[in-house]
């Protein structure tokens, strides 16, 4: 059998499953930690799957420039190049080629562009991003679209997200089946509701093993953002797995997850641990900020993350302030820890039918802060 999801439970439109893949199984909600370029930033993969991690996302157009896609293929694929031996999923290129490279071409065929690396030229289409997944070994395999920028007019986004509905129907033809690998569609139209339903009947039409909800967190805010899922989300299929590209804060997920979402990726926890703010149950907190200078309390003292059973905010002031490589170390550790640990939460809430007082909860203490 192809990749699949089975659900556990259900409270509201909020749902919880189990994700089968070739490399085991993932418990959705879920948060995969992002890894670019075969690494998650600054965590070995040990410390990844110690954070309770069990599902990463490696990206198309970074490891197609750099080692290649066929090097990693000779080397045994991205699990074992790596040293992640559980399920990866890999983005498809189209939205970094365009956030990252420079001087690039799009066309019907596909998207032409400079690497921002070396200034080399490359070309991806649907068929190529779907071969360069297939080479890294990918557990889920993105279609190649293009995430419509925001704004747009109602004839952009329609323009851009039919392009992207044809290079659907492209990467389904080339991705080869095979037992727990899978292919999943996104879902484009910017902020019309016409446009994400259209979409989603294209993509329901041609069959996929999940639903990706993309050209969100581009700029529209959290409240249109949670508008598109509320227009959209209803129409995927109930029996196959659902993912919101590139969210978010942990009240994104939350919002997100009630709204049905099952899966995400974002760099937020990796990228803010490196410039030291840290994400906590009580809300976020900047490491660099002066006041943690003589602070000799944890992090958060609800989290078992070696940052904060070990050591106190001045020590993880000091080394952000010092610049030490520990700094972003720790404070990455911190943040996927919690962000794990609030996917788990989430999901017993699910299980047990008392996700809206957790969602209280979990926003009483975000609001409250610790100072
Ligand atoms: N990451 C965040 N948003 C998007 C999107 O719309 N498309 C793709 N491929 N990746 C994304
Ligand atoms: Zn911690």
């Amino acid at each position: 059998m192809t990749l699949h999801w089975t659900r556990q439970g259900q409270d509201g439109a909020a749902r919880a499953g189990l994700l089968h893949t070739a490399h085991g199984e993932v418990e959705t909600p879920v948060f995969m930690p992002v890894g670019t370029a075969g690494t998650v930033k600054a965590m070995t993969a040990d410390a990844v799957r110690a954070t309770g991690a069990r599902m990463i996302l490696g990206n198309t157009y970074h490891l197609m420039l750099r080692p290649g896609a066929e090097r990693v293929a000779r080397l045994g694929g991205l699990h074992r190049f790596a040293d992640w031996h559980g399920p990866i999923l890999t983005d498809s290129g189209g939205y970094q080629v365009m956030s990252l490279s420079e001087l690039r071409d799009m066309d019907e065929g596909g998207v032409t562009f400079r690497s921002h690396l070396d200034g080399s030229k490359h070309r991806l289409t649907p068929e190529r991003s779907v071969e360069i997944q297939r080479l890294l070994d990918a557990d889920v395999t993105m279609c190649l679209d293009e995430c419509t920028p925001f704004p747009a007019t109602e004839q952009q986004a329609a323009e851009s997200m039919r392009l992207s509905m044809r290079w659907a129907k492209r990467c389904r033809d080339a991705f080869v089946p095979k037992e727990g690998y899978g292919l999943f569609g996104i879902v484009q139209g910017s902020t019309f509701p016409e446009l994400r339903a259209e979409s989603v009947a294209a993509l329901t039409a041609i069959g996929f093993e999940g639903y990706a909800v993309g050209g969100l967190a581009v700029g529209e805010g959290q409240a249109a953002m949670f508008e598109v899922l509320d227009c959209t989300v209803p129409l995927l299929p109930q029996e196959a797995p659902r993912y919101l590209m590139g969210v978010g804060t942990p009240a994104d997920l939350l919002g997100a997850v009630r709204r049905g979402i099952d899966m995400f990726d974002c760099v937020i926890p990796t990228r803010s641990g490196r410039t030291g703010r840290a994400y906590t149950s009580r809300g976020v907190l900047n490491l660099r900020n002066a006041r943690h200078a003589e602070d000799k309390r944890p992090i958060d003292p609800d989290c078992g993350c070696p940052a904060c059973t070990r050591h106190s905010r001045a020590y993880l002031h000091h080394l952000i302030k010092a610049e030490e490589m520990l700094g972003p170390m720790l404070l990455t550790w911190h943040n996927i820890h919690y962000y794990q640990h609030l996917m788990r939460g989430i999901r017993a809430a699910i299980l047990e039918g008392r996700l809206e007082a957790h969602a209280a909860a979990l926003e009483a203490a975000w609001a409250a802060g610790d100072a």
